[in-house]
């Protein structure tokens, strides 16, 4: 079982970090990605990757910390991503809920990183919140699907899903799957197992039966077992094919 989204150096997990990983791993989720939104966590994420075996980092700037992007920033970004155990270049994307930079900014950050991406060779972790059009407009653009990408807790519809899949993007589904009546389930219904990895988005967006609590890369077997649930298919048959998407998208070893 992989967890392809989780923040695991946020303070959140300051006082039980080596715990939480150790319960996670011997919980069967056996590898995790750890997501940059910025410099010191993308640093954080590497760290733990080092210490870890089964931790792998994702670098980036969040659409949130657009506006202290600059070519410094890129230029450390593109160093960091040149460790071994960076898979993936992310988070990036627009968020035009939160607006914690001007969009302006955020579009600058998620081309440039994108183009990293490009050039590194790596695939890219996508955030998008209220601005699915905007986002499908610049990956398009900017060719994005080139080496791969992931739309992690995927917001859009369908067919928002079949036009990430012609650019050769996958959408990522976590705990908000499980919830009640939930747009995303029956959106997850629809789209093929091919193009879906999974993830927790640990410490938010914790599953049922925890929701309310801090989340965990342990609860990603909520968001599987629910999956199985939706696609009315065998567990372990699933976590083989939904695995299998994830080591193929970030070549995990
Ligand atoms: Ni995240």
């Amino acid at each position: 079982m992989i967890d392809t989204h989780c923040h695991l150096d946020f303070e959140n997990y300051d006082d039980d970090r080596e715990e939480v990983i150790r319960e996670t791993i011997e919980g069967g989720v056996d590898r995790m990605i750890n997501i940059g939104i910025d410099e010191s966590t993308s640093i954080k994420g590497l760290e733990l990757s080092e210490k870890y075996e089964n931790i792998y980092a994702s670098i980036g700037y969040h659409p949130h910390s657009a506006s202290e992007f600059s070519k410094q920033v890129q230029d450390k970004l593109e160093r960091l991503a040149q460790h071994p155990k960076a898979v993936a270049i992310g988070e990036v994307g627009l968020d035009y809920y939160r607006n914690y930079s001007p969009r302006e900014d955020q579009i600058n950050a998620f081309r440039r990183q994108i183009r990293l991406a490009a050039e590194m060779e790596l695939p890219i972790v996508v955030h998008i919140r209220e601005a699915m059009e905007e986002s499908l407009k610049i990956l398009k653009e900017e060719n994005a699907g080139e080496f791969g990408g992931v739309l992690h807790c995927f917001p859009g519809s369908y067919e928002d899903s079949r036009r990430a899949l012609d650019m050769n993007l996958m959408v990522a589904f976590g705990g908000t799957i499980t919830f009640n009546n939930a747009r995303a389930a029956k959106v997850a219904e629809k789209v093929p197992l091919k193009q879906i990895v999974l993830e927790t988005d640990a410490p938010f967006l914790t599953p049922v039966p925890f929701r309310g609590k801090r989340n965990s890369p342990l609860y990603v077997h909520y968001v599987y077992k629910k999956l199985a649930e939706i696609k009315e298919t065998d567990f372990a048959e699933l976590e083989k094919k939904i695995d299998k998407n994830a080591v193929s998208l970030f070549n995990l070893s």
